[in-house]
Parts: C-alpha cells; structure tokens; sequence
C-alpha cells in the first residue's frame, strides 16, 4: 500500500467484504482474479502516477457484475438503454462492465464517477481512456493468473513505456486473443485499436 490513508485502506477493506459475500461461494476463482486486478491495478497506479485509491477501488468492483447470468444482463443492458449495435448474443462478454457501471454509483455513492467509468471501460476500451481507465484495463489483461508468453511479455512493459503504450500493447494482445480463439470481434474494439494506431503514428512522425 502506497500513500492511501486509513480512511481509504478501510474503504478498500469494505469493498472487498460486499465483493466476497457477492462472488465467493458462486464464483470463487473470479474472487480471486477481481483481487489480484485490484492488487496488480494499485502497483500500476504507483509507477504511473496514478490515483492508487481509485485503481483498487475499481480493480475490486471490475467484475461486480460476472456473477449475473447472461440473459439477465442482456435484459437489464436494454432496460438501461445500453446499445452496442451488434447482435446482444455476441456481445453478452461485454455487457457486464457497462451495465456494472450504471448500477454501481448507487450502491457505492461514496466513489466518484471515475471510478464507475474504469469499471464500464474495462470491456471495449474507449479511444479516450483515462490514465485510470487504462490502468484498470491492463491489470485486468496481466494479473497474476493470466497465462502465457504474450502475457509475461506485457508484465516485462510496465515502467518501461508509457502508459498509452502499455494499453496499446495489451489492447492488441486481446484482439490477437480474439482473432486466435475464432471469437465475434466487437466494431467497436477495433474502432479504439485504430484510434491508438492513428496517435501512436503521430508520436512516432514528431
Ligand atoms: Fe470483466
Ligand atoms: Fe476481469
């Protein structure tokens, strides 16, 4: 733990006792992961300069929604309002962030709005992410139980290039993933891996 007070130590330690009573006997492996996003999400915020708090705030809430069945989140997605313009059985994966996001301010009113739009972001991503929002989603791609060499890659970028950079790169691996495991790839997904493309070339050209 970095420079948290105690009041947001004890903050985080309530969060984690509603998120264990919500996952822990239904789904405990992804207990785990959402732990291990948050820890991994905190150790982001520090080298990035990063609001810590808020990554593990939002580390811990990411997955709040995993533990809803799909035809139930599809139907509170449209109750919501919450469109993806694609075909809702291709997208069930994505639905819980966003849906997550709006239902969350509620039960949580004490967090503020960044923290709810790192939980709706961690999905699709956004061609304008936040620092918080990017830390979020790579602790999601590199915690500690993600398999795989592509993955040690990425854990061996953290502090060596830039944020933007290290989203990018984890942004691509998880099209890649997409690509290699024959799954619907969502417009929207490569609509944010052309708009890092299109800024990254810019860097590069100055
Ligand atoms: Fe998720
Ligand atoms: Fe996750």
């Amino acid at each position: 733990m970095g420079q948290m007070t105690e009041e947001q130590v004890a903050e985080l330690a309530r969060i984690e006792g509603l998120l264990r009573a919500r996952m822990e006997a239904v789904k405990p492996r992804r207990l785990k992961h959402s732990l291990n996003v948050s820890a991994t999400a905190g150790d982001l915020a520090l080298a990035y300069g990063v609001d810590e708090f808020l990554a593990r705030a939002a580390g811990l809430l990411h997955d709040w929604d995993k533990v809803v069945p799909d035809d139930e989140l599809a139907a509170r997605a449209v109750q919501l309002g919450i469109s993806f313009d694609a075909p809702v059985t291709q997208v069930l994966p994505l639905l819980h962030g966003p849906v997550a996001a709006r239902e969350l301010p509620d039960r949580f009113p004490d967090l503020p709005a960044e923290v709810f739009q790192a939980v709706d972001r961690h999905t699709v991503g956004a061609v304008d992410m936040s620092p918080l929002d990017m830390v979020v989603f790579i602790a999601d791609g590199i915690e500690p139980m993600r398999n795989g060499e592509d993955i040690a890659r990425l854990r061996t970028l953290v502090g060596e290039v830039s944020l933007p950079e290290l989203f990018f790169e984890c942004l691509a691996q998880g099209v890649c993933y997409v690509l290699q495991t024959r799954r619907y790839l969502y417009p929207g997904t490569l609509t944010v891996y052309n708009a890092y493309v299109e800024r990254r070339g810019k860097r590069v050209a100055k």
